[in-house]
């Protein structure tokens, strides 16, 4: 039944947007700039691009490429090209899908600071300053009903669908949080000490290079790229068959890659205006502070030190990042409705609410034990499970699937791909060296 009237993107550019809309995140804004203002700058840049081309480029092409195979949910898409050991496929599918329910626990949590950081000016500026102090200040109640908010807002994206909901909502946010993004950067670089920003950003310092920056650096990738967890694989399941899967590879990995590197162009020189501005960017040791204290301390410190345009600054900021956050949290939601409407026979509307309601209620619980769960559900999921993961699909694609039932995939519609640089290196590519360039930065 799933099988026929499956839901698909209704045109290329709409799945473009939807992908780069699921890569570019919190990831993107925050992770990048921050890791990289404290790896030595444009050492830890240049690391990243070879990461990001060198190993997670051919691994998003994999896992769209299982997807779009499979035109099915990741549980099911996994056992179509594993059929000897449906098991252990079904297994991986059920491990994506957990992980990336609880990548979206945690990052709910943080997108709903971001929606406290966004209206606390407000109705400070309209002089309700209690109910300001209460949305901008740390407190478990605070983060458990923001987070509720993010969370039901993913769900009334998810809940529509495909077409109707994923896709409409990213091709209409993703160009808002372009020209955003671009106008933020064009007033940050105007304004005085953006330039020390830069100048750390760009001049790299390579005494900070090391094993630890590598591994960071892979990390970063796929987070960024959304890989290892079933989302880029629940979303080239919705990919039409003509539809040239290593060119709108590229161009996502393009896209989020820009808006990472555009993303230091921001933050990094908006945190030296800050320090111009008087606020305090650095702790005891001499170091940056925390990431989490630069985006919701310094940079809102800073936008108050520049009055109204500085408000209306810090709104658009932050309407930018929730927008961001959501684009991405919808293509988090949407691996295990996708598994419950498929291999459970369920209505969608159904679904959406009740794992989205489990969800909810793990992030609550991670809100309630905030000092011990909250960073250890990060590093299990993104330093643990997404490289993992990523490694066991591109052994998969490489040594089960066999090569041309991969390559046939990938070709439909496109023959002429055979002739192309491309045919001739990825299977070799993802079968030998993606496995092992990440067991050697593993073990590094
Ligand atoms: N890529 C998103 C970001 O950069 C996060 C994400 C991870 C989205 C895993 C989906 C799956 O913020």
């Amino acid at each position: 039944m799933a099988g026929q009237s499956r839901a698909q993107f209704s045109s290329r550019i709409g799945f473009i947007l939807a992908a780069a809309g699921s890569a570019v995140g919190l990831g993107n804004i925050w992770g990048f700039p921050t890791q990289a203002a404290s790896n030595g700058g444009a050492v830890f840049l240049f690391v990243y691009l070879v990461m990001v081309f060198a190993l997670a480029y051919p691994l998003l092409v994999a896992e769209l490429t299982i997807g779009r195979y499979g035109s099915a949910n990741p549980i099911k898409s996994l056992r179509s090209i594993w059929p000897q050991q449906k098991k252990v496929a079904s297994l991986l599918g059920l491990a994506g899908m957990v992980a990336v329910s609880m990548i979206l626990s945690f990052y709910a949590i943080v997108a709903g600071w971001l929606l406290g950081s966004l209206v606390g000016p407000v109705l400070d500026a309209v002089g309700m300053t209690t109910a300001a102090a209460w949305l901008e200040s740390f407190s478990t109640a605070r983060n458990l009903i923001l987070m509720i908010i993010f969370m039901v807002l993913t769900i009334c994206v998810v809940r529509n669908g495909v077409a109707d909901g994923i896709e409409r909502w990213s091709t209409r946010l993703m160009p808002v949080l372009l020209v955003l993004f671009l106008l933020m950067v064009v007033y940050i670089l105007t304004q005085d000490g953006a330039m020390d920003g830069l100048k750390m950003y760009l001049v790299p310092d390579f005494s900070h290079f090391s094993a630890d920056l590598v591994v960071s650096a892979m990390g970063q990738a796929f987070f960024s790229l959304s890989l290892g967890v079933c989302s880029m694989m629940v979303y080239g399941s919705y990919i039409q068959k003509n539809v040239n899967l290593p060119k709108v590879a590229a161009q996502v990995a393009l896209l989020d890659t820009a808006v990472a590197f555009i993303a230091g162009l921001l933050i990094l020189p908006a945190m030296f205006v800050a320090l111009n501005n008087g606020v305090e960017i650095y702790n005891e040791t001499g170091g940056l502070l925390s990431s989490d204290t630069l985006v919701f301390s310094v940079l809102p410190a800073m936008f108050d030190t520049m009055g109204a345009v500085g408000l209306l600054v810090g709104i658009l900021f932050f309407i930018l990042m929730v927008i961001a956050a959501l684009t991405s949290s919808i293509s988090m939601l949407e691996v295990p409705v996708a598994c419950a409407t498929e291999e459970l026979n369920q209505d969608r509307k159904v679904a959406v609410w009740w794992i989205g309601g489990v969800i909810t209620l793990f992030s609550a619980i991670i809100v309630f034990n905030f000092g011990e769960m909250f960073g250890l559900v990060i590093s299990l999921t993104t330093e643990y499970a997404q490289p993992i993961l990523g490694m066991i699909f591109a052994l998969l694609v490489g040594w089960v699937w066999k090569r041309d039932q991969a390559l046939q995939e990938i070709k439909q519609g496109y023959p002429e791909l055979e002739q192309g640089l491309f045919w001739k290196i990825w299977p070799w590519y993802v079968r030998v060296v993606c496995p092992l360039l990440m067991l050697l930065v593993f073990f590094a």
